[in-house]
């Protein structure tokens, strides 16, 4: 399709999204041929609902360093970096000799090894306030156990999550609630917002056991907590007896010792997910030494806390090196001191165009809105143009630059200046050419 047909000046923003649409229908036969294969098996040819996007998502036939290429041969930077599971790229050399540490050592031990110990010490060194950590399977299962420890410990029942609010398949809160999460009687509060905070843990102090908090809501538009309110929820679940649990399965990411790490608020219990795990299925729950001494099997009265896979040498000997050989903390630091810079280049471009859009977001996580003005929370993030978000996925792929359909953009290790210069030359084009859809 010629640049012509793609940008006529006259169009309404349903019929660009729908030219946009055709060019990349037309542009991918091979993906569309394999979702419908996938569709015969597979509900609407997906097992991971965030993957999907219409008219059917590009399938892809492999990846290096922060590059993939699609089945059609298309080539991509990676911005989506694996919903920041990613960190580390497509083949970085200390993770694949991990692997290859953990096929020599063998898989499926079935039994206690040195591995899940360094891998525990790796954690507990880096993020302070986990004394003591469990490892899971995935961060859902993570937040599940900490959430389910958390109403052990306590002997009480509810759990207060905020509107907007990601930890898990099931435990999902946009707009309040998933008609698949699990069955813990939750409070929904608004995030960033203390009195309502107050308020519901007021009415419910007796019998509240934790509030569950992103640092940083990741799925909701990479929309920072202000560190008052962090501070607040933390005064609050002392003063209720509650369990405060921070979600860092995304945010962990931005700072060596997570993000509560420069917030310097201590929560009880931390969950972790993601690139902890040097890129395999991983999940953990840690914290305070006495409430996680409950999963003691040594003692009379301990939970129990199963799966097959906690201990897989695969992820063990991954997350150690990942930690301990790529993400360092001084790299962790370094990439995002880029990602702010970088983020404050994406801002300047739409400022100098006068666009509405804007990046939010901490370091090496980001999200593009299209509104001005501050966003705070879920309802202040959906004020923004949902349909130019659409928009702005098909241009940016058709610019060779792969991020989240829903406008998250992730960094990773692998990302050189030249990937940034992609992502940042692809919204240039953008507010250039979509400038009438922006002021
Ligand atoms: C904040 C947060 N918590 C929990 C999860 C769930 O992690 P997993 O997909 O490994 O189950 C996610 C996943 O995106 C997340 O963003």
């Amino acid at each position: 399709m010629s640049a012509d047909a793609r940008y006529a000046p006259n169009a309404s923003l349903s019929e660009a999204i729908e030219v946009a649409r055709a060019a990349y229908v037309a542009a991918n036969p091979l993906s569309r041929e394999l979702h419908e294969k996938a569709s015969r098996s597979l509900p609407g040819g997906n097992t991971r609902t965030v993957l999907f996007y219409g008219p059917f998502p590009l399938r892809f036939a492999g990846a290096d360093g922060c590059h993939l290429t699609d089945v059609d041969g298309h080539g991509y930077v990676d911005f989506l970096a694996e919903y920041t599971a990613g960190m580390y790229g497509h083949s970085h050399p200390a993770i694949r000799k991990a692997i290859e540490r953990a096929l020599d050592f063998g898989v499926n031990i079935g039994g206690h090894t040195e591995l899940e110990i360094e891998l525990a010490e790796a954690v507990t060194a880096r993020f302070r306030s986990i004394e003591s950590v469990r490892f899971t399977n995935s961060g859902t299962e993570g937040n599940l156990m900490a959430l389910a420890l958390a109403r052990a410990f306590t002997k009480r029942s509810k759990v207060m999550v905020f509107t907007g609010g990601y930890h898990g398949g099931v435990l999902y809160f946009r707009k309040g609630g998933s008609p698949v999460n699990a069955p813990f009687p939750v409070l929904v509060a608004r995030y960033n917002d203390i009195d309502d905070v107050r308020n519901l843990a007021a009415a419910n102090a007796s019998d509240l056991a934790a509030i569950i908090v992103e640092p940083m809501f990741g799925s909701t538009g990479c929309i920072p907590a202000t560190p008052e309110f962090l501070a607040g929820l933390r005064r609050i679940a002392d003063e209720t007896g509650a369990l405060l649990i921070f979600d860092e399965v995304m945010t962990s990411r931005l700072a060596p010792g997570g993000l509560q790490s420069v917030i310097g608020v201590k929560p009880d219990l931390t969950t972790l997910g993601k690139y902890v795990g040097g890129g395999m299925s991983f999940g953990a729950f840690g914290g305070r030494a006495d409430v996680m001494s409950l999963f003691d099997p040594q003692r009379p009265d301990s939970l129990p806390h199963a799966g097959t896979f906690n201990n897989n040498t695969l992820t063990m000997c991954a997350g150690l090196a990942g930690l301990t050989e790529a993400a360092t903390p001084e790299a962790v630091t370094a990439l995002n001191q880029r990602g702010d810079i970088l983020r404050g280049r994406l801002n300047a471009i739409a400022e100098a165009a006068g666009a509405t859009m804007q990046f939010t977001g901490i370091g090496s996580m980001m999200a593009v809105h299209f509104k001005t003005g501050p966003i705070r929370d879920e309802a202040e993030a959906d004020s923004g143009n949902q349909d130019l978000k659409e928009l702005f996925f098909f241009d940016l792929l058709d610019r060779g630059v792969y991020m989240a359909r829903r406008g998250m953009i992730v960094l990773s290790l692998a990302q050189d200046e030249a990937a940034f210069a992609r992502l940042e030359g692809a919204v240039e084009d953008f507010v250039r050419l979509r400038r009438r859809f922006l002021v």
